[in-house]
């Protein structure tokens, strides 16, 4: 088991460059097994989801070459088996990409569920079913496996309006119509940054999708899925995670690598909270030396402030003058990690969707816990911020989602080290992303 030990107190300064988006990535690959021929794939972030997906293509018969630590070809013109092992599909949120893949190029998927969510509430699928059946495939759910199948080994385009607006539901329709019969409209789509991302990798192998980051996304099936060359977008959540970081520990940090349109949403309310923002092309400078305001935020689907940043702000709002308002509008319950903060004294009070966060003049360091991927990060963010020592345990979900974040929080001056301990982290394995 790995923990990562933090000497806090420190100001931020330097250079950190945002891998590849991992929300993309863990879509995309899953995608791959929908081409013909050979697909590079660039930016592919380090990170241990990344490495289970390709493993998961692996066992279904794809060919993958490694050309380097961030790109890999994928060949999946000799797929033996529409059927993922339990072990490992299992492990991933991301693993219900597998169904609208396999759906869409061989007509037929056999999934393990995902597992269960480590942020409290459901994570329901029944955005996604719906969508696979009104595409005419038949969906069950039976000895823990999603069984997808349709008759005629092709699914065929229809008009699906989303009653949530889902980012899996749209981006794992958007796979299986890239190659069903005739046209497919998908409505109230969700928007975020990888959504076009995935349709913008599925467009340069052949697909004909259109209007991705809107609420209508148009697709016209396609027979085949040729080869072809792509570069995933950089990870907004990381960046964000990064900026959030200055914003709590203070100092001055370039975040390169970055598209600054998708960090919109999240430099507005580092603004607001007295943060300075410096927009380059694919840079942006942040900094904060004065003290911190308190503001409101509330989580939605993009172009609102990401839920997936909803840990991290409000470890940095638990710093800021006032009392401020986290109101979290996509998960029913992701507030775990605030008891984590108060043992770092923050004052904070969860009702239900709601986070009461009354500013303090400092955290003080002490062992903590990782419950889940962001709430890794907010611990990651605490500890740098607190004064004194903290010990972060369960970090494996961290680095399910960041590549290298030890080494690149020291490339900025950051006390933190991780250390391996003998222990069994089998019951920890991370189920959500
Ligand atoms: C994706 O999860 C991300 N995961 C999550 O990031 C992120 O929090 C979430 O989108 C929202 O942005 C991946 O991309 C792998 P949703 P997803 O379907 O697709 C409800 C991280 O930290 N819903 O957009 O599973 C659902 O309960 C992770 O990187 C249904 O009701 O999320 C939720 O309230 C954590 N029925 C809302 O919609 C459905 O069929 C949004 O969920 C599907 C979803």
């Amino acid at each position: 088991m790995t923990k990562y030990i933090v000497q806090g107190g420190k100001p931020l300064f330097g250079e950190v460059e945002i891998s590849g988006a991992k929300n993309a990535a863990v879509a995309i690959i899953p995608a791959a097994l929908m081409v013909d021929g050979t697909c590079r794939i660039e930016n592919i972030p380090q990170i241990s989801d990344v490495t289970r997906c390709l493993k998961i293509l692996e066992q279904l018969g794809a060919q993958i070459r490694t050309i380097n630590r961030h790109t890999v070809e994928i060949n999946c013109s000799r797929i033996h088996s529409t059927r993922t092992s339990q072990e490992l599909a299992r492990k991933i949120r991301a693993s219900y990409y597998l169904v609208g893949a396999l759906l869409g190029r061989f007509g037929r998927a056999e999934v393990a569920m995902p597992g269960g969510c480590n942020f409290g509430g459901t994570r329901p699928i029944d955005q996604h079913v719906k969508g696979f059946s009104s595409l005419g495939a038949k969906v069950v759910v039976e000895g823990g496996f999603i069984h997808a199948s349709t008759d005629s080994g092709r699914l065929k385009g229809a008009n699906i309006y989303l009653d949530v607006v889902s980012v899996g539901a749209t981006m794992n329709i958007m796979m299986a119509a890239a190659m069903a019969q005739g046209n497919t409209v998908i409505e109230n789509a969700a928007k975020e940054p990888h959504i076009v991302d995935l349709a913008n990798f599925l467009n340069s192998m052949g697909a004909n999708v259109r209007g991705a980051g809107t609420d209508t996304i148009k697709i016209q099936g396609v027979d085949r899925l040729r080869g072809g060359s792509y570069a995933i977008i950089p990870d907004q959540i990381e960046a964000g995670t990064y900026m959030a970081a200055v914003a709590a520990a203070g100092g001055q940090v370039l975040v390169k690598n970055i598209i600054p349109k998708h960090m919109d949403c999240i430099t507005a309310k580092l603004v607001e909270m007295g943060v300075e923002v410096e927009e380059h092309e694919d840079t942006l400078l942040v900094r904060r030396t004065g003290n911190l305001q308190r503001t409101n935020v509330k989580t939605m689907p993009y172009p609102g402030f990401p839920t997936d940043m909803q840990p991290q702000i409000t470890t940095v709002l638990s710093l800021a003058e006032g009392t401020s308002l986290v109101t979290e509008g996509v998960w029913s319950n992701r507030y775990r990690y605030v008891d984590e903060l108060r043992r770092l004294g923050a004052n904070i009070q969860v009702d239900e969707k709601t986070a009461v966060v009354e500013g303090v003049d400092h955290l003080t360091g002490a062992p903590i816990q990782a419950y889940d991927l962001r709430a890794g990060a907010a611990m990651v963010i605490a500890a740098l911020a607190a004064h004194g020592e903290s010990e972060i345990s369960c970090v494996q979900y961290i680095e399910r989602g960041y590549e290298d974040i030890v080494e690149k929080l020291r490339r900025l001056g950051a006390d933190i080290r991780a250390v391996e301990e003998p222990g069994d982290s089998g019951e920890l394995e991370a189920h959500i992303g």
